[in-house]
């Protein structure tokens, strides 16, 4: 069982002019087994929160703190993050020319785990896991991410997510781009991770539509670098019907 705590985090971003605060005091707690949503405007800061959190080198942490189970996830390399279980399927995800998808999630799942997984059941468990992301077995042998479609590269992702058996995972706009037969299908491997593992789940995303799939507990409205407002999943549809209009003014007569 593991919780996530983020208290009072602040985050600048270094720019040409000198650093730019963008995280300006946000609090949120993800328990395991719990799903959290993020929505918010663009640019409200999304995105820097999850690369804050997984210790993407361009994002400075001004103050506040991260723990995993009490543990400072703010000192710990990237590496030691990944090992303590935390996992971030990124918005844009990288492309890695010369390694092919099968080397690397076997290279990652022995770092993760400290000793290399046993090949029978491993190369079962990759195959399984393809299978059920309906991605071609020819995926193994590709170089990670080149040439991938938008919809491959989040089917890549989530694969990388079940085998990897995270305890914490940060899924950034998992769900953009996909069509709906890949957002059913991507929906239902985050749903196999959180029965079989208790993953606590951060998903970040513009649309309620994939939160039918997978249902939240809580929602947060991400503004302006905080969390403006908290509630349950109808907190989601009333967001698509109004939009942010709402929070916007607040933050401008504040401000
Ligand atoms: N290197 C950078 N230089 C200048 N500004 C930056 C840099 N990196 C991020 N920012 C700014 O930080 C703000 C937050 O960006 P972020 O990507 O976290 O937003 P987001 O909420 O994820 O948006 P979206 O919904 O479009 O994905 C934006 O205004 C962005 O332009
Ligand atoms: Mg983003």
């Amino acid at each position: 069982m593991s919780t996530l705590e983020i208290r009072d985090l602040h985050v600048s971003v270094e720019t040409k002019e000198g650093p730019k605060p963008i995280l300006r005091g946000v609090d949120l707690t993800i328990n395991a087994g719990e799903t959290h949503a993020i929505m918010g405007p663009n640019g409200s800061g999304k995105s820097t929160l999850a690369y804050s959190i997984a210790g993407h080198p361009k994002y400075t942490i001004t103050s506040g703190t991260v723990t995993l189970d009490g543990e400072d996830v703010l000192a710990m390399t990237v590496d030691e993050r990944a090992r303590a279980g935390m996992f971030l399927a990124m918005q844009y995800p990288v492309e890695v020319p010369g390694v092919s998808v099968s080397n690397f999630l076997r290279t990652a799942k022995t770092a993760i785990d400290g000793e290399a997984p046993a090949l029978r059941t491993w190369v079962k468990d990759v195959k399984g896991a393809m299978e059920n992301l309906r991605m071609d077995s020819s995926f193994a042998e590709r170089s990670v991410n080149e040439g991938f479609s938008g919809g491959e590269k989040k089917r890549h992702e989530i694969l990388q997510m079940e085998l990897l058996k995270p305890s914490i995972a940060i899924l950034d706009e998992t769900d953009s781009g996909l069509d709906v037969d890949a957002l059913r299908i991507v929906s239902e491997g985050v749903n196999r991770a959180k029965e079989s593992t208790d993953v606590g789940v951060l998903l970040i995303t513009h649309y309620t539509r994939i939160l039918r799939y997978i249902k939240p507990d809580f929602v947060h409205v991400f503004v302006d670098g905080r969390i403006a407002e908290e509630g349950g999943p109808e907190l989601a549809d009333r967001l698509e019907n109004e939009g942010y209009d709402r929070f916007l003014t607040t933050g401008a007569a504040t401000a």
